[in-house]
């Protein structure tokens, strides 16, 4: 199989995670990807991240602090993967086009319209691919969510309820996640909830919302985050930040096909944390499955009839996983999984590895391509600035930059 030279531009958190994966890519036997170089601004990080990838993968990257100089030492690198801190990513995405990269960019693709605006520019203008790092929707029970409500098992989907509450006043993993200018917890996890509630339910139309900040000053908790990924950071994160990113955003969706959706994102919640999600439709219930846990997804008929676990795969027998998913999970047809989170997520971020390989050789279209990227930072630009303006924003207003209140100073600060 042909293998794409890459680079990992950024060797933070989740370059670390994304070598994980590319070591899950090498031993499945169907690698199509293979690691030359990574870059970062911090040399340290980028050095620690070599180091790791040379005692996971037998083979040492170059390191390189900027992407110009690794153009003209290593030509022969055909795509960067971009896992820089998401208020990089547009001037990162674009340079990478003018340099002449296909393009693996993590979510969200930048953090404002009108940064997406300009990347996707830069990516038309130099015909190569774009795909947009959004994995959770490729976990195999999501894909069974979906493909039960694509067979109508609940009939019309009516609603959508779906909200988490957490967080206190803690620094939620690293600080730049509590700063507008880098884009916030809010953004940040909100674009994979967004991917997920449009990859089940269709676009989302017009949102209306408010939002707040609840707590302006956080504090260094005693656990910095997702899984071991970040300990190497935890000695420079400082006891207290301001915070100037949204905390609250509770948003009301309309969906085209009618359906409407009640979106909770509270990471300033004391006292008890919640997360809930449910799906109505005109003949009953799906409470969808969460990514990367495995659990079985449930469904609750009108006739009282609840159906679970493997039973549910009856209900559609023509659905099938893809080659890699089937191997990674261990069977193409699934209704639960036990495998840990940390290995879910990087079987997940291998297949967002593999479909890259499969854009640049043999010209297969990204699943999650830079539009469907810009309409899940769009669904929550549009909440951010439906509380701004007081009333409700449509999707096609944020894209078209018609109305840009709450992003006009992260342009300012970016001179996007
Ligand atoms: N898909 C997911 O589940 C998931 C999970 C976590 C993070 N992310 C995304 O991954 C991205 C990185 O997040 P993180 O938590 O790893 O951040 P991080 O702060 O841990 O790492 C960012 C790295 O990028 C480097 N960097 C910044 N600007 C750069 C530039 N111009 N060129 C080269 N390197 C640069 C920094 O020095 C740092 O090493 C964010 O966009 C975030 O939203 C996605």
């Amino acid at each position: 199989m042909v293998k794409i030279p890459i680079a990992i531009v950024g060797a933070g958190g989740m370059g670390g995670r994304h070598l994980r994966a590319l070591k899950t890519l090498y031993d499945s036997g169907m690698s199509n990807i293979e690691l030359i170089a990574i870059c970062d601004t911090r040399k340290d990080n980028a050095i620690r991240l070599a180091n790791l990838a040379e005692s996971m993968l037998n083979s040492r990257p170059l390191v390189f602090t900027q992407m110009e100089k690794m153009k003209k030492e290593r030509p022969d690198i055909l795509a960067v993967d971009i896992t820089t801190d998401s208020g990089s990513h547009h001037h990162v995405a674009q340079m990478a086009f003018n340099l002449g990269y296909n393009v693996l960019c993590e979510k969200p693709l930048s953090i404002t319209i009108k940064g997406c605006n300009k990347v996707i520019e830069a990516w038309k203008s130099s015909g190569k691919v774009l795909s947009v790092a959004e994995q959770e929707r490729r976990d195999p029970i999501c894909r069974l969510n979906k493909a039960l409500l694509d067979v109508g098992v609940i009939g019309d989907p009516y609603s959508f309820l779906l909200g988490s509450a957490r967080g206190s006043r803690d620094i939620i993993i690293l600080p730049w996640r509590h700063n507008k200018n880098s884009g916030g917890i809010f953004v940040d996890a909100g674009v994979h909830i967004v991917d997920q509630m449009m990859y089940y339910l269709g676009d989302i139309e017009e949102v209306f919302a408010t939002s707040k900040i609840w707590e302006p000053k956080r504090y260094k908790g005693k656990k910095i985050g997702v899984s071991n990924f970040y300990d190497h950071w935890v000695k420079e994160i400082p006891d207290e930040i301001d915070a100037t990113s949204e905390d609250m955003v509770i948003s009301t969706l309309k969906f085209k096909n009618g359906a409407v959706g009640q979106w909770t994102s509270f990471f300033a919640a004391h006292g008890e944390p919640l997360e809930y999600g449910m799906i109505y439709g005109s003949k009953g219930s799906l409470e969808p499955a969460k990514q990367r846990r495995g659990n079985p997804l449930t469904i609750t008929l009108d006739n009282g009839e609840i159906i679970t676990g493997d039973q549910v795969l009856e209900l559609v027998p023509d659905f099938h996983l893809d080659e890699l998913t089937s191997r990674l999970f261990g069977s193409d047809r699934l209704g639960s999984y036990d495998a840990p989170f940390e290995d879910a997520d990087k079987f997940l971020v291998a297949l967002e590895y593999y479909e890259l390989g499969q854009c640049i050789a043999d010209g297969v279209k990204p699943e999650v391509d830079a539009y469907v990227g810009r309409k899940d930072l769009a669904v929550c630009n549009a909440a951010l600035e439906s509380s701004i303006l007081g009333r409700s924003v449509t999707i096609k207003e944020i894209e078209n930059e018609e109305t840009s209140v709450y992003e006009s100073s992260i342009n300012e600060h970016w001179k996007i």
